[in-house]
């Protein structure tokens, strides 16, 4: 097993350990009681991992209090799912003396944590992400929320686990769609931070689709090294984080507008095509980079193609209400190559020309990627 410890130079005691190896769940129920002892703990999954064996191997005789998330996905990351679990531990006369343990992919692990944020003014929260998704980007460095009927994480909070366990073999029951479009979030570390695991994605692609354990448990160390070192130096997204939101920006408007019918790593493939066309609008180059981002989603069997539903009005409309947005108007991250991010007078989130921004969408529109 490896660690990476995430520190928080700004709150040391918000520091934690990221765990990463291969069939290790049986072990973590006693690892945990022994980092949070006397807490009673409540255990958020969903109706997915409830049907697999992660949940029996995790808790193994141990009769957890527990809250089934239902429906499992994005539809049911809401407040109304925030109140219900919130009465659920009401209801088993939870103290302050509990903690919360999120097993699942990216909602578990978001709403768990805004429920552990929040729950009597706040209890500790260990998230193990169980989904590519989860495990490359949603369960490490804090951020925790669910969305209102208008947009994505709209009520929202940043809330550091007390640990992450990220056992790779959970990802061998997730079904191919949800795999492979998690799989973007690795793509988008090593855009933003590492030519070399790009390379390294396009060439060991075949194994990490067949699921060996050997490349998963080496992405998910890469992922919670890249993670880790951007949001050691800013954990609040004041700044640098910024660069995390790589393909987002437009990622996010076309899920919200597909009403989460596009999974979160199928929209974000979408907005980093969205983000490379920007750069090479504006002179930054990238032809090739471009070329072999389309050439590895097709790997991934992720369509670039935005719904028929969705309108230029609507994206427009949406991306105003970005969280980055400056006079409604949205920052993006972008490239200077692969590898690094384009950084102007300090800054990480730029100002793109309307005029830019609507060619981009109206490429995007065309569906012919
Ligand atoms: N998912 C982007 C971040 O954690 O900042």
């Amino acid at each position: 097993m490896q660690k990476i410890e995430v520190k928080i130079p700004s709150c040391p005691k918000n520091s934690y350990t990221i765990a990463v190896g291969d069939e290790f769940l049986p072990a973590v129920l006693g690892q945990i009681k022994k980092l949070l002892p006397g807490k009673e703990l409540f255990l958020i999954t969903d109706a997915n991992i409830a049907k697999t064996k992660h949940l029996k191997k995790l808790t193994g005789l141990c009769n957890l209090y527990r809250y089934v998330i239902t429906p499992a996905g994005e539809k049911s990351k809401n407040i109304n799912t925030v109140t219900k679990i919130v009465e659920q531990m009401e209801k088993k006369a939870l103290g302050r003396d509990c903690a919360v343990i999120a097993l699942g992919g990216g909602t578990v692990g978001d709403i768990a944590g805004f429920v552990a944020a929040i729950y009597k003014r706040g209890v500790p929260v260990v998230q193990i992400p169980t989904t590519t998704v989860a495990q490359a980007d949603s369960a490490i460095g804090g951020k925790t929320g669910v969305d209102s009927s208008i947009s994505k994480n709209a009520f929202g909070v940043f809330k550091n686990p007390t640990a992450v366990y990220i056992d790779v073999s959970t990802l061998k029951t997730l079904d191919d769609k949800q795999f492979n479009a998690g799989l973007v979030e690795s793509i988008k570390h090593a855009l933003i931070a590492d030519k070399d695991y790009f390379d390294y994605l396009q060439k060991n692609l075949s194994g990490i689709l067949a699921r060996k354990s050997q490349p998963l448990e080496y992405i998910a160390v890469k992922n919670c090294r890249i993670k880790a070192s951007v949001v050691e130096n800013d954990p609040y997204e004041k700044n640098k984080r910024r660069i995390l939101n790589y393909g987002h920006t437009i990622g996010h408007t076309v899920e919200s507008a597909s009403n989460y019918k596009l999974l979160h790593g199928q929209a974000v493939a979408i907005g980093i095509i969205a983000a490379n066309i920007i750069e090479q609008k504006l002179g930054l180059g990238g032809e090739e980079r471009l070329a072999s981002l389309k050439k590895l989603f097709g790997r991934l069997d992720i369509s670039l193609k935005v719904p028929k539903s969705i309108t230029k009005r609507q994206i427009l409309d949406i991306i105003s209400r970005d969280k980055k947005a400056v006079q409604k108007w949205p920052r993006f991250v972008l490239l200077e190559k692969t590898g690094k991010v384009l950084c102007k007078n300090g800054q990480f989130a730029l100002q793109v020309e309307r005029k830019i921004v609507e060619e981009t969408i109206d490429i995007l529109l065309n569906r012919n990627l």
